[in-house]
């Protein structure tokens, strides 16, 4: 053969090395329990999550490798020296766990993960880091002997305290230095001269009797060898302040107690420990006064810079004594498990009245949480200038604080006399859009009033934008109310003496504020534990969490419409994510809590509350109608119960699965047996009860539509017409039932009326929060008449859920968490012409944005790479005249990436990859 042919012959036989094009396949958002990196990880072994892109439609993650590493060094040359997963055939992205070794306390750790897509492009994540939190304390509980406060007492609090403790660092070259920390009330630390974080109202609540959250900060740059000294300022908080309307020194004597542990690591391997002892020194110092319902006060006077440095003579000081009240809490030291409380952002006032010598009111034209940071100029010393918070005016435009009950909120500053004071409180919150501000010297400019806007710091989520403003506004008040009442722990309110981890208010809210934010955390591993401590027994969970006083069940009032957050809770935020850790995490819980409901009749005290009063210048009620309870109850374990299915069944427990199956099966026929009276009638024929049980999936498929039509005429009779009669629990579930059953039409009438009582009522009257009562204000903007009367409860801004789902068109599959897949189905109606809605989903952005024009109806999609969805494009006619523009003009049959599922009811429905895509449909 000549060697031509042979030539010819090899390379007919070679395999055609894939031309491809260039890719851009990355992977970013590389996350240990939700962080980037993670500082104190404890509680259970790392969960990683991330996400990929790519602009190529379709592309797919086949196979992940994750290294874990001691060094970053050792990732960067990839090298798993703790753990390697080996190249893993997958495409989840989320909730991989850890499966190396034990991990040890107290150590960093790197990690990176590497993916491959469906081409074989292979990408790797920026390096990322988790450090174990402390697992051996050393250190001693310490306190200042300060006076005894009663449970009852009203007004400045003053068992605040500075303790301190200079030491001696040795010579040589410091590599790492960490202070845990923790406190029975609340306590911010600094290091010579400089705060150690930005964090507030550090340890968080938990019930101190099971559980003590404790920080872990990286100090390393704060220190250096010589002279140094340590500085921590500590109050009450909710260990010894106020909690609810039950007063002070709810978790023991109420004297609040401080540990902290300062370890110092060198390059030599030397590790310095300075821990919290009886050598530490202590003095009330400025702060006359702190409690988290009434207020901070500060006497700038007895100030005394630099208590925090080295140099700092404290002679004069006390010896601190050591706490030995302690609640049994204290020896369950854990890591904190959500996000710090930090200001999330600052307002300045958009208006500034004098009322008044001596008075202004400051409207910062926004109902927040947080604090009022105060400049005050040129003022005399020993001037007092008071802040007296609200969330209204009366008639005649003065503050009006009757809805905070016997919260004080007032603020005072005492000057010392310089040119340019700053000061704004730490150990306190208030619920506030006005100030009123008396006492300053001279006309109060604007700058002298900055709002500090406080809450846990959940990464928030979302955009929508519609052409209708008022819905616009509505779902920023639903997430100024969340970023109000998620302190800590998720409350019913910010600004009165209750403030409460009310479960119910949260298990209506959850699914929206799983939208709204990133809430793994902050649910998932904080509340949740939270709901694992104060569980009974028996399995109950009561109607507060953390529930201080056991006032609020569990053994007084059983009520499952309140407590299913336990299983609304880890589940919504499993859909969310993606991650079944939590599930697993709580299954033992949820598992007691749905024997218990086995064992009796589902019951519920508190019911569908705060419907609207038929008059708006009645009472509101707080108790939903009695007639209503039954079916509620058992439509929640109904619902319970498909849950704990679909979570068992997602976590292989195939058994449980089948046995929560037949749990609803047999619950299902007792609720119809109990409330469905044929033709799509319910007992009692009440809009709760049809959007519950068609939200529920209670009625027989026959009789669903009729069920919805009946909604929509109880909708349309009610009142004036179009109004709501629904409280806590059929106002989340209202629209779906309409809209879901072709009302949408009633459902959009519904969404848009203006009239009382309706959502948009509250946006007419200038609501810029969510309400606790659909008669919050009266028609000339004063409070309602009632001392019961939040203006910032999330329960009713739960339809921001139904505007970005339907309105915006973003649903997620149930069946594929974590927006695996998901649906995209705009509801293009009531006048509005356009509406985006934007989620940063767990596998990246996930955009459904239309427009309805003269030239007919056009929809941008985004789906994120790793993901499909099935999207809902309207049309009177033949698919073929769909386009999609979002590469080059083509029918969207033929477009790439997308594929005809068929038409149905007048809409196409594509399944589409990964990818942009613009389709259109002309007039
Ligand atoms: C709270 C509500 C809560 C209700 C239940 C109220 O005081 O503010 O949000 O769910 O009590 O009784």
């Amino acid at each position: 053969m000549s060697r031509l042919l042979v030539l010819l012959l090899v390379l007919a036989l070679l395999p055609l090395a894939p031309v491809r094009a260039q890719s851009d396949y990355g992977v970013v958002a590389a996350t240990v329990n939700g962080e980037r990196h993670y500082l104190g990880l404890g509680g259970g072994d790392p969960v990683f999550t991330w996400a990929v892109t790519a602009t190529r439609r379709g592309t797919r993650q086949r196979a992940y490798r994750i290294i874990v590493a001691s060094s970053e060094a050792q990732v960067t040359a990839g090298v798993g020296d703790v753990w390697d997963s080996g190249r893993v055939a997958s495409t989840s992205t989320t909730g991989i766990g850890y499966e190396g070794p034990p991990l040890e306390p107290r150590t960093r750790y790197h990690w990176a993960v590497q993916s491959w897509d469906d081409e074989g492009a292979e990408a790797t994540s920026l390096p990322g880091w988790f450090e174990t939190a402390l697992d051996t304390w050393t250190a001693t509980w310490i306190a200042r002997d300060v006076p005894e406060v009663g449970p009852t007492s009203r007004g400045p609090d003053p068992r605040i305290s500075q303790l301190r403790r200079a030491f001696t660092l040795p010579a040589g070259e410091i590599i790492r230095a960490r202070l845990y920390a923790t406190a029975l009330g609340v306590y911010r630390a600094e290091l010579n001269g400089r705060p150690v974080a930005d964090d507030r109202l550090a340890p968080g609540w938990t019930d101190y009797r099971d559980r003590v959250q404790f920080q872990t900060y990286d100090v390393t740059g704060h220190l250096r060898p010589g002279a140094n000294a340590i500085g921590v300022t500590l109050a009450t908080g909710w260990y010894a302040g106020h909690i609810s309307n039950i007063g002070k020194n709810t978790y023991g004597s109420g004297t609040p107690g401080f540990l902290g542990q300062l370890e110092v690591a060198y390059a030599d391997g030397r590790l310095e420990t300075v821990a919290s002892d009886l050598s530490w020194r202590t003095v009330q110092g400025p702060t006359t006064g702190a409690d988290l319902q009434d207020g901070e006060h500060f006497d700038a006077r007895a100030d005394t810079p630099g208590w925090t440095t080295a140099d700092y003579d404290d002679a004069t000081w006390e010896e601190v004594v050591e706490k030995t009240d302690l609640p049994a809490g204290a020896a369950v030291l854990v890591p904190q498990a959500d996000q710090p409380v930090r200001v999330t952002q600052r307002l300045p006032p958009v208006s500034v009245e004098r009322r008044g010598d001596d008075t202004h009111l400051v409207d910062f034209g926004q109902n927040l949480v947080g604090v009022a940071e105060l400049r005050v100029t040129d003022a005399d010393r020993g001037t007092t200038v008071s802040l007296r918070f609200g969330e209204a005016l009366d008639a005649s435009g003065d503050l009006d604080t009757t809805n905070l009950r016997a919260a004080l909120a007032t603020d005072s500053y005492t000057s010392r006399g310089d040119a340019v004071e700053e000061w704004a409180p730490a150990f306190t919150f208030h619920g506030f859009r006005y100030v009123e501000v008396t006492g300053y010297p001279g006309d109060l400019p604007p700058s002298a009033l900055t709002a500090l806007v406080l809450g846990t710091d959940v990464p928030l989520t979302s955009a929508f934008a519609s052409t209708d403003e008022r819905l616009d506004r509505l779902v920023a008040n639903a997430e100024w109310s969340l970023r109000g009442n998620f302190l800590s722990v998720p409350t019913d309110c910010p600004q009165r003496d209750e403030r409460m981890g009310w479960t119910g208010d949260l298990n209506v809210f959850a699914p929206t504020a799983a939208l709204l934010a990133d809430v793994r955390r902050f649910l998932g591993d904080k509340w949740m534990g939270d709901v694992r401590d104060e569980q009974g027994p028996d399995g109950q969970v009561g109607l507060v969490v953390p529930d201080p006083v056991g006032q609020f069940g569990p053994e007084d009032a059983p009520d499952i419409v309140w407590s299913s957050a336990a299983i609304t809770v880890p589940y919504t935020v499993w859909q969310a994510s993606g991650e079944l850790q939590v599930v697993e995490e709580s299954w033992a819980a949820m598992t007691a809590f749905m024997r218990f409901w086995e064992e009796q009749e589902p019951q519920t005290v508190i019911g569908d509350w705060a419907p609207p009063p038929a008059d708006p210048a009645d009472v509101a009620m707080g108790r939903g109608l009695p007639e209503l309870d039954d079916l509620l109850a058992r439509a929640w374990f109904v619902r319970d119960a498909d849950l704990m299915n679909r979570m068992a069944t997602a976590a292989g427990r195939h058994d449980e699965a089948r046995r929560y199956i037949q749990l609803a099966q047999d619950a299902r026929a007792d609720f119809a047996a109990a409330h469905v009276r044929g033709g799509g009638r319910l007992e009692p024929d009440a809009q709760t009860a049809y959007a519950v049980a068609l939200a529920f999936d209670l009625l027989p498929a026959d009789q669903r539509r009729a069920a919805s039509d009946r909604l929509a005429a109880l909708v349309r009779d009610e009142g004036d017409g179009w109004d709501l009669a629904t409280g806590f629990v059929g106002t989340p579930l209202v629209l779906a039932a309409l809209s879901e059953h072709d009302n949408v039409e009633a459902a959009f009438r519904l969404l848009t009326q203006d009239d009382y009582p309706s959502w948009l009522h509250q946006v007419e009257l200038g609501a810029t929060t969510m309400w606790e009562f659909w008669n919050g204000l009266s028609a000339d903007g004063s409070l309602h008449s009632q001392l019961d009367n939040s203006l910032n409860h999330y329960a009713f801004g739960a339809v921001a859920r139904w505007i970005h789902t339907e309105l915006g068109g973003i649903q997620q599959d149930p069946e594929r968490a974590g927006y695996a897949h998901f649906t995209v189905r705009p509801r293009a109606a009531g006048g509005v012409e356009a509406a985006s809605s934007k989620l940063a989903t767990v596998r990246g952005t996930v955009v459904s944005s239309w427009r309805h024009g003269p030239d007919g109806f056009a929809l941008d999609v985004t789906v994120p790479a790793n993901a499909t969805a099935t999207v809902h494009i309207p049309t009177s006619g033949d698919p073929a005249r769909i386009l999609e523009v979002g590469e080059s003009p083509v029918p969207a049959t033929q477009a790439t990436g997308v594929v005809l599922l068929g038409v149905l009811d007048g809409e196409a429905r594509f399944e589409v990859g990964s990818g942009q895509y613009a389709f259109r449909v002309s007039a």
